[in-house]
């Protein structure tokens, strides 16, 4: 199964890279490796100046593994109780109508507030929702995300530590699902 995990702010040593290589590790304990890619790395200075839907080598290098994985699992911050602009010109730059036609996302918020990003994903949820993504229901959000994630210990709300683990195992089996059902249409 090829899953990605999109750290999704360009913020260097953010908390979302943190959470992200975290979740990474309870898939794998899960025995699935996941790959994190970072927005951090998204080619920015191949697009500026508005180069929208032409061919940008930099830019397809980096959306390709993204869109042609079976699932996406995106951490996203919260910034001015949205999601970071990279995440969006990441958006703009996909292959418009079919990047995320049927795919299946989680999602992961993150803030120093007490939402978690609660409204970052869920107005990242509403892109996701109009590019025809398939969404899986159990989101977590990660409230004092500094004081609330140990980069090898995991969450210190052991609440939230479950619905994480809970994530990630109910995630896997929503994926599989989507591709027995694909199969199925095949025979
Ligand atoms: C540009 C910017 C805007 C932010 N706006 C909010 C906000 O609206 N609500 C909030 O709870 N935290 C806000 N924060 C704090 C971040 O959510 C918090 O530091 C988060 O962990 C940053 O994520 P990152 O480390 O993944 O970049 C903001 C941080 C930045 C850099």
């Amino acid at each position: 199964m090829n899953l990605k995990i999109i750290s999704s702010t360009d913020r260097p040593n953010s908390n979302a890279l943190l959470v992200s290589n975290y979740v990474q590790r309870l898939y794998a304990a899960h025995g699935v490796e996941v790959e994190v890619l970072s927005l951090e790395d998204f080619p920015l200075q191949h697009v500026v100046g508005g180069k929208y839907g032409k061919n940008i080598p930099q830019v397809e290098e980096f959306i390709d593994p993204i869109i042609n994985a079976d699932g996406l699992i995106f951490v996203i911050p919260e910034y001015n109780g949205s999601f970071p602009g990279i995440l969006k010109v990441f958006v703009d730059y996909l292959p418009f109508p079919e990047a995320f036609e049927k795919m299946p996302m989680a999602f992961i918020g993150e803030a120093s507030g007490a939402f978690g990003g609660l409204r970052s994903v869920e107005q990242f949820q509403m892109i996701a929702n109009y590019r025809n993504a398939l969404q899986f229901p159990e989101r977590v959000f990660i409230s004092r995300v500094e004081k609330e994630l140990d980069e090898e210990e995991g969450l210190s709300d052991s609440f939230k530590e479950k619905l994480l683990n809970s994530q990630v195992e109910n995630f896997i089996k929503f994926v599989e699902s989507v591709q027995q059902k694909e199969i199925d249409q095949l025979v």
